[in-house]
């Protein structure tokens, strides 16, 4: 059961503007494809990333890093398809606009025409700041993604936490009074200090969306596939995990092949 306001018929970036202007948190998930968005959607979650992390989760690559443009917007128009009331983000992925503004804009333009989306993903600061300019200029929401950005994950050399010095800690502050001053609706923090998270939230207008960043962002987000548990192996300290469906699929599917082999699926009356 969920205590989502059912009276919000559909979330705009305004509604999830609204929110943090009222203090009320949100809730964030991933998804990348239709039944699972359907589930998700109707659960009352505001905003459905449809995160790169499809490389990982979907795709069983070691990094966010290989998946496509294509490939993100067969998972976005799958996800819009299912999508009755959240906020449809979709991740820009690698690759696909890091090169200059104009490839930026072309991409987050397919992204919204070919899948439908509501929204775009970009991680980065200052250094994209011209291609989040070219998107935002077209008419396209940007969500920012700050902190622990794992297109960078080949730079950074591990998923530790971020900005744990000074330095770091201030470009980032600066990155995200950035993103608000051109006019990006939220910021994605990830795997950042809990200190700063409070810090950077109170400093800037738009709602910030943390993962593995503490309690005072606005909002958060957590991968669909880790709180349900499907995901086993990956453990991190900020993982709250909210059902083991993984151990509950196993069995369901190990009973089903005891009965194929026992010659006890189908009976009877699941024959025609
Ligand atoms: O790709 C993704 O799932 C993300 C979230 C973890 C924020 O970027």
């Amino acid at each position: 059961m969920s205590v989502h306001n059912p009276d919000i018929k559909r979330i705009t970036t305004h509604v999830i503007q609204e929110l943090k202007n009222k203090g009320e948190k949100i809730s964030a998930l991933t998804a990348y494809d239709y039944s699972m968005a359907r589930i998700v959607d109707g659960a009352g979650v505001e905003i459905i990333l449809v995160g790169d992390s499809a490389s990982n989760v979907m795709a069983g690559h070691e990094t966010t890093l290989p998946i496509t443009l294509d490939q993100m917007i067969y998972h976005a128009a799958s996800v819009v398809r299912a999508v009755k009331r959240a906020l449809v983000v979709v991740d820009l992925p690698f690759g696909s606009y890091q090169g200059n503004s104009s490839e930026a804009l072309r991409s987050a333009i397919r992204i919204m025409k070919e899948a439908g989306a509501h929204a775009v993903k970009m991680e980065g600061g200052l250094e994209i700041r011209e291609s989040i300019i070219r998107v935002l200029s077209a008419g396209v929401p940007v969500m920012g993604h700050l902190g622990l950005t794992p297109q960078s994950i080949y730079k950074f050399g591990t998923y530790a936490v971020r900005a744990k010095e000074e330095s770091e800690a201030q470009k980032l502050i600066d990155d995200a009074k950035m993103l608000e001053e051109i006019g990006c609706f939220s910021v994605v923090l990830e795997k950042i200090p809990a200190a700063l998270t409070k810090k950077v939230s109170e400093s800037i207008t738009i709602p910030t969306i943390g993962i593995g960043a503490g309690p005072d962002a606005d909002g958060q987000i957590l991968v669909l596939h880790d709180l349900l548990g499907i995901t086993k192996e990956f453990k991190p300290r900020f993982l709250r995990r909210y059902a083991d469906l993984h151990d509950i699929m196993s069995d369901a599917i190990g009973n089903y092949v005891n009965d194929v082999k026992a010659q006890e699926f189908p009976n009877e009356n699941e024959a025609y």
